[in-house]
């Protein structure tokens, strides 16, 4: 299975899911990563593999339509067949939900539907709850909506939001390769 990976941070859930793929634990090729944000991270990872990286900022496009027929146009020429949104700070639209039907997953750190949007392990934090976790879900119109595939408990550690932090990325790495493999194993084989 040929997936792009959307991302606009640090890149730590590509890097994983690049290992598990180099590895055979994911069956799959990441041939694009896609970010909206020229200088972050994942830009730094990704270069250091053979991986194609397309830096595209919407604001270079007139509208949210245009962004993401330019970005249409590059997965088709990688021919991409799923796209795993991975700290990819933005919706995505109708035009590549159209072109990509229940093939685009995301992961989140929370447990959702609780604490949708940015920072979601700092307004765990803040809500005082004891358990959040994370969930690999399907990508719909809606924020941190759409389908939940997997999720994972983990305990908040009490005043220390940096461990908390570490605790749920591990399990990140873990749940998300693990889940794609599960998808793409039931789904694979079909170009979109
Ligand atoms: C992860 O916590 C992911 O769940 C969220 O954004 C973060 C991205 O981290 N959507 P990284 O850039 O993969 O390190």
């Amino acid at each position: 299975a040929r997936i792009a990976v959307f991302a606009s941070g640090s890149g730590s859930n590509f890097e994983a899911l690049e290992n598990a793929c180099r590895e055979g634990e994911l069956d799959a090729e990441i041939v694009l990563v896609m970010t909206d944000k020229p200088a972050s991270f994942v830009v730094e990872r990704a270069r250091l593999t053979d991986i194609r990286v397309v830096a595209l900022e919407p604001k270079a496009f007139p509208s949210k339509q245009a962004y993401e027929e330019a970005l249409l146009g590059i997965l088709r020429e990688e021919d991409v067949e799923w796209i795993a949104l991975a700290g990819y700070m933005r919706l995505i639209g109708p035009t590549l939900l159209a072109a990509y039907p229940s093939r685009i997953v995301n992961i989140h750190p929370s447990l959702l539907p609780s604490f949708t949007g940015k920072d979601a392990i700092g307004q765990a934090i803040a809500h005082g709850v004891k358990v959040t976790g994370v969930t690999v879900h399907l990508v719909d119109a809606g924020m941190d909506t759409g389908p939940i595939l997997a999720q994972v408990a983990v305990p908040v550690v009490e005043g220390d939001a940096e461990k908390t932090a570490q605790a749920i990325q591990r399990i990140e790495h873990v749940i998300y390769k693990e889940t794609l493999q599960k998808l793409i194993l039931t789904n694979g084989g079909v170009h979109s």
